[in-house]
């Protein structure tokens, strides 16, 4: 049967990590997929992480399976940094939080959660998003559709049409949005922009799913929770999907959450039923460890902190890459204001580089970026960020 299967390419992000591990170039820099890396070009184990793991080892009591819904003070912390505290529909009872196998675990979860309540909507998301957004979407069983984001001259967020796209989008469809540093443009939508969206969806009957990956990464972790906060006070339902990945650099841990808010506390508990059976017939429980650390920084008074303050370093290195980034291209003579970068937020930038520009820059220079040209700012160093300029500008140059 095997046989009759046709190629399929490599994926469009992490396939560029295996490329770029073949690369035998010296010089070799990837700023492909979304992974911090600090000075050195190393991804970093966090010290709050390092102490919280080293305190497991000594207290773990065993090895058991979690609840299917995950580790209970992890499902807590997870909601409570969303959501903060004190958010009205903790009080309520509207919200469930679940463990979820990282953000793209999470997405899934939601997917296969809809196909039981909407199985007909049309998912839309922006243009451009993630490229595992629609595949996650569509091996649901989704149809997906876009809406216009980008201002591709300005490099920033065109609401006036997003907001003009969302007013014909049908009841009953489901809007898939970024909570903050969107992937992959860094382009950000206005506190206004996200009122006019509370205020639509419900307006429409549309549903909102928020991927949240980059909390932290933005302005600081309140600010960046603005516009999901905004539309957990305002809209009856909502799903969000939250990654640990990023801000507490656990990547190869897959730990994440899926938090739902309904209409009322019963429906609250019987969707809470519903996602448990998904996430049993799909990979049964999650893995403990990433959420055990989470859960432990996240409720320890001196390991919250420690964290925070790591956090905000990662957050301020790569805006100072930004701005290095911009130095270094002016400075090479490149043909173009790159300024708008400095706009941009989190760990991605759209450079407006064409495909053609990017094949250019990683067969002659040995640098890796995903084709539709963005960057991935945290993994400029002090010491590659010269000579990916000096490409860079070379290549806009003509080569
Ligand atoms: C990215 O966009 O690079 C990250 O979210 C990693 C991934 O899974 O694609």
């Amino acid at each position: 049967m095997f046989e009759t299967l046709k190629a399929v390419p490599p994926d469009p992000i992490l396939g560029l990590t295996e490329a770029f591990k073949r690369d035998p170039n010296p010089r070799k820099v990837n700023l492909g997929a979304g992974i911090y890396k600090d000075e050195q070009g190393r991804v970093p184990v966090l010290a709050s992480v390092r102490e919280a793991e080293t305190r497991l080892l000594r207290e773990e009591e065993g090895k058991a399976y979690l609840p299917i819904d995950g580790l209970p003070q992890f499902r807590e912390v997870a909601r409570d940094l969303l959501l903060s505290r004190e958010h009205p529909v903790i009080r309520d009872e509207r919200v469930v939080t679940v463990q979820a196998p990282g953000g793209t675990g999470a997405l899934r979860i939601a997917a296969d959660f809809l196909r039981r309540v909407a199985p007909e909507a049309t998912v839309w998301m922006s243009d451009p998003t993630w490229p595992n957004h629609p595949n996650v979407f569509r091996a649901a069983g989704f149809r997906v559709a876009f809406y216009p984001y980008l201002d591709p001259q300005r490099l920033v967020v065109d609401e006036a049409r997003f907001l003009d796209a969302l007013a014909r989008i049908p009841a009953g469809d489901v809007l898939l949005l970024h909570g903050c540093c969107h992937n992959p443009t860094g382009a950000d939508l206005s506190p206004e922009a996200w009122e006019v969206i509370a205020e639509r969806v419900v307006q429409q009957g549309v549903l909102p799913l928020v991927d949240f990956a980059y909390q932290g990464f933005g302005d600081d972790l309140v600010q960046d929770a603005w516009g999901v906060r905004r539309l957990a006070s305002q809209v009856p339902e909502l799903l969000v999907a939250t990654s640990f990945s990023k801000n507490f650099s656990l990547y190869s841990e897959r730990v994440g959450a899926l938090t739902l808010i309904a209409r009322d506390k019963t429906s609250a508990h019987v969707a809470h039923g519903h996602l448990k059976q998904v996430i049993r017939t799909n990979y049964s429980n999650p893995p403990a460890h990433g959420a055990r650390i989470v859960a432990s920084v996240l409720g320890d008074s001196q390991l919250r902190p420690l964290w925070e303050e790591e956090l905000a370093g990662m957050r301020e290195r790569i805006r100072g890459m930004r701005e290095a980034f911009v130095d270094r291209l002016h400075a090479a003579g490149a043909p173009r204001d790159f300024s708008f970068l400095l706009q941009q937020k989190g760990m991605f930038s759209y450079t407006g580089l064409t495909p053609e520009q990017v094949d250019m820059l990683r067969e002659r220079y040995a640098i890796y970026m995903v084709r539709s040209g963005r960057i991935n700012v945290a993994g400029l160093t002090p010491k590659n960020v010269e000579y990916v300029a000096q490409a860079v500008a070379s290549v806009l140059q003509g080569g």
